[in-house]
């Protein structure tokens, strides 16, 4: 329930925020292209352009983030949207900019405080459950209190079925990159397993097992719930051998969960056969977890609520992301824009997407993913369509 009413406010707070260009364009790095916005109290936000050919990354974050709030709150909140930019239309993700004052890309796993170790672990629950390997350093970001962030989830269970939990798992190393290439883009977490096993730190196995009790705290209903627009998208776009149903992603992903606590005793066993020492074992999750977690939830709750208080609320008129926003001819991020396919063919594409997900028409959740292009389709589109027409096929035929 609090999680459902978390995600509620958090998009009522999306549609009451209107965005400008921010003047300042600061690189982050990634590769995605990116746009800094302004809302109208100098909150700044990070508007990352999805390549509409590929929205599938896009799902992925949006679900990441939603399962984050049930299970550990350190994703920040991500929603897709569409932005009218110098007249085109940019499929994106949008997201606040963390006040994070570094990140962990370059950082010796020595370097990082007893409790930075033990976030990092609880890091790696999440990812793994998420099936997440893009997990670098520069991905971890540090906010002024010390405490991790966990960014970029635009690779959810891009290997997941064929992954593995162990620290020489690295699917995104290239044996053509350059050796400091692929230890920089090296799973964040791996490095701290291999620091353990070499004796150079220690590190406070009952974070995992928190971390662990949390996802078994979360009912498979909510967590189906929470991924399944995820594995609807997923299940129209990928194809063979990596197609699955949206049922056997599910499936799937709730199986990783039932088996979460022994696959990490299992690698705390591997890990300590390793390091030579007696074998480690995983404590049961400690009594409590259950209350600490609802509070959690209680506190993001009444903040989300004092924040939709304070803003006013939109104007009846007006859709999100309906204003125009534009980039100065002369900012190279206009560029970085305007040459993004995303914006060549919005319509033709989206009907064909559209097409795909009438298709396929298995789930209730496809109104999730069909609701954001007939969105597009009834903003940009030049007449071709009738919005009518779509809501038609897609809400009166058994969606
Ligand atoms: N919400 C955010 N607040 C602050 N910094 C962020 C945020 N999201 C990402 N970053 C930083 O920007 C970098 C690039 O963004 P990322 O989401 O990883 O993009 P990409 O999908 O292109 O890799 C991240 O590695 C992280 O260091
Ligand atoms: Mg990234």
């Amino acid at each position: 329930m609090l999680t459902r009413r978390a995600l509620v406010l958090r998009q009522e707070l999306l549609d009451r925020t209107r965005f400008s260009v921010a003047r300042e364009q600061q690189g982050l790095g990634g590769k995605n292209e990116k746009l800094l916005l302004e809302d109208g109290s100098g909150g700044r936000w990070l508007f990352k352009v999805i390549d509409a050919h590929r929205p599938l990354s896009l799902y992925g974050e949006v679900a990441a983030s939603a399962l984050s709030v049930a299970a550990d709150g350190r994703v920040p909140p991500v929603h897709s949207i569409t932005l009218r930019i110098n007249g085109q239309a940019v499929l994106g993700s949008i997201q606040r900019l963390s006040p994070i004052t570094s990140t962990l890309e370059g950082v010796p796993p020595e370097k990082l405080s007893g409790s930075q170790l033990e976030q990092v672990l609880e890091l790696q629950v999440f990812d793994w459950m998420a099936g997440d390997h893009d997990t670098k350093g520069q991905n971890k970001g540090v906010l002024p209190d010390g405490q991790l962030v966990n960014f970029d989830k635009t690779q959810f269970w891009r290997f997941g079925g064929t992954d593995r939990l162990d620290w020489l798992y690295h699917p995104n190393a290239r044996p053509g990159n350059r050796a400091e290439f692929n230890d920089q883009i090296e799973p964040y977490a791996n490095k701290v397993w291999k620091a353990w096993i070499a004796g150079k730190l220690e590190l406070e196995p009952a974070a995992i097992s928190r971390a662990v009790g949390r996802w078994e705290l979360l009912e498979d209903e909510l967590l189906r719930e929470l991924a399944q627009g995820f594995a609807w998208v997923r299940s129209v776009l990928m194809p063979s051998p990596m197609h699955l149903s949206a049922g056997e992603l599910l499936e799937r992903l709730l199986a990783r969960k039932r088996a979460l606590r022994a696959e990490f005793a299992a690698l705390l066993a591997r890990a300590s056969q390793a390091r030579g020492v007696p074998r480690v074992s995983l404590a049961p999750a400690e009594p409590g977890l259950r209350d600490r977690q609802v509070q959690r939830l209680r506190r993001l709750v009444a903040r989300l609520q004092a924040e939709a208080e304070a803003l006013a609320p939109p104007p009846a008129s007006r859709a999100m992301g309906e204003e125009e926003l534009s980039v100065p001819m002369d900012d190279e991020a206009r560029l970085r824009v305007l040459k993004f396919k995303s914006s060549d063919e919005p319509i033709e594409r989206a009907l064909a997407d559209l097409r795909a997900l009438l298709e396929a028409r298995r789930h209730p959740m496809a109104r999730a993913g069909v609701a954001e292009y007939i969105e597009r389709l009834r903003r940009f589109g030049r007449g071709q369509v009738r919005r009518e027409e779509l809501e038609h096929v897609v809400h009166g035929r058994g969606y």
